[in-house]
């Protein structure tokens, strides 16, 4: 099978695409023939042997598939071949075969297309979960969202309007911001403003907002911890800026706020019925057509260094993803 190769550590343009034996699954996975993988923040960090997550080279990247099922093992039940299905790996995804254990594959809600079911689980995952378990977001609270235009900001701006929340997405560019108006947010904020922070604190009333939740890092952060509310929560999500901020602590004394981590991966075994929880939730929603991942660009797998760059240049909106193939 075709498959995107990960055979050095360094920035995209190192990968290679080439033919690889296809994976063989075992009496509880299942074998994907994959239509579409999301492409994520962390696998431009994997590659460069930069996240927390070092895979042993050479490697296959990608988390995260949209296909229909080849075969199962003799233990697998709840899926069979042909069905449709999203599965969800720490890599190998970026190929035409992906296997992924039982629990990691689901039906794929009908009112997705193949690109929107790989770029769902990710992002809708880590979102949730900040905002439900490690931010306690309530109805009519405000949500700030750094990074609003990016995948998990976006899905962040979502699920804050779903929860309740009035929400301001804040970015660096107020084109790609306009998407996040279009899919519910009640503000935008460009946080290349010098005055962003007097901006969040005349949208709520002087308050500053509730939850913040942050996929940026940098110096983004700091201002952000000075328009938090009293007993404001700061979730740290991310540090797509590159820089991983120090924070004065007495910010948090003179709000009674905190400062909150936030490792969805991690969470996946050590909360697992919190997971399973939220993507039962998270599933109605789709099916219900009250979430769908706002997709802007698919390439092929041999352009996997054009649709990363995309995120590295910071011009993609919503998520990018890679196909095999025909995904209709
Ligand atoms: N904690 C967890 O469990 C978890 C799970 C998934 C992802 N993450 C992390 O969350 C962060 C965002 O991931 P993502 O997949 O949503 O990424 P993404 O789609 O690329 O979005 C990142 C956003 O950050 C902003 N940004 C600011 N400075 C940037 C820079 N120098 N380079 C790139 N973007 C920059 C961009 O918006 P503007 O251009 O508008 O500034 C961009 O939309 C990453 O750090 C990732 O590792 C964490």
């Amino acid at each position: 099978m075709k498959a995107v190769h990960c055979k050095e550590f360094g920035p995209p343009e190192k990968l290679v695409v080439e033919d690889v034996p296809a994976p063989t699954p075992g009496a509880n996975d299942v074998l994907i023939d994959v239509k579409a993988a999301g492409i994520n923040f962390p696998d431009t960090l994997i590659i460069e042997n930069k996240y927390q997550f070092k895979p042993p080279l050479p490697f296959i990247p990608g988390t995260e598939v949209s296909g229909t099922v080849a075969a199962v093992g003799d233990q697998v039940k709840h899926v069979k071949p042909g069905d449709q299905v999203m599965g969800f790996a720490f890599v190998g995804g970026y190929a035409e075969q992906l296997s992924v254990p039982a629990a990691s594959c689901f039906p794929m809600p009908e009112t997705f297309s193949y690109e929107q079911a790989a770029a769902f689980t990710m992002i809708y995952g880590t979102s949730y979960y900040a905002l439900k378990q490690r931010g306690n977001l309530q109805s009519g609270e405000t949500l700030l969202v750094l990074g609003a235009s990016g995948g998990v900001g976006m899905a962040a701006v979502e699920l804050g309007k779903l929860m309740g929340a009035t929400v301001i997405a804040a970015g660096g560019n107020l084109e790609k911001l306009a998407v996040c108006k279009e899919r519910g947010a009640d503000h935008v904020v460009n946080y290349n403003d010098a005055d962003w922070k007097d901006q969040v604190k005349a949208l709520t009333s002087g308050n500053g907002a509730d939850v913040i939740y942050d996929a940026v890092g940098g110096d983004y952060t700091k201002t952000a911890l000075r328009c938090i509310n009293w007993g404001g929560r700061l979730l740290v999500v991310g540090f797509a800026s590159g820089d991983i901020p120090q924070l004065a602590a007495n910010l948090t004394l003179l709000k009674s706020s905190s400062i909150v981590g936030v490792f969805w991966g991690a969470s996946l075994t050590k909360e697992a019925q919190a997971n399973q929880d939220n993507f039962k939730q998270l599933y109605q929603w789709s099916m219900e057509g009250k979430i769908q991942p706002y997709v802007c660009a698919s390439y092929p797998l041999d352009q996997v260094a054009d649709a990363m760059n995309l995120l590295l240049q910071r011009k993609a909106i919503g998520k990018v993803v890679l196909t095999t193939g025909e995904t209709q």
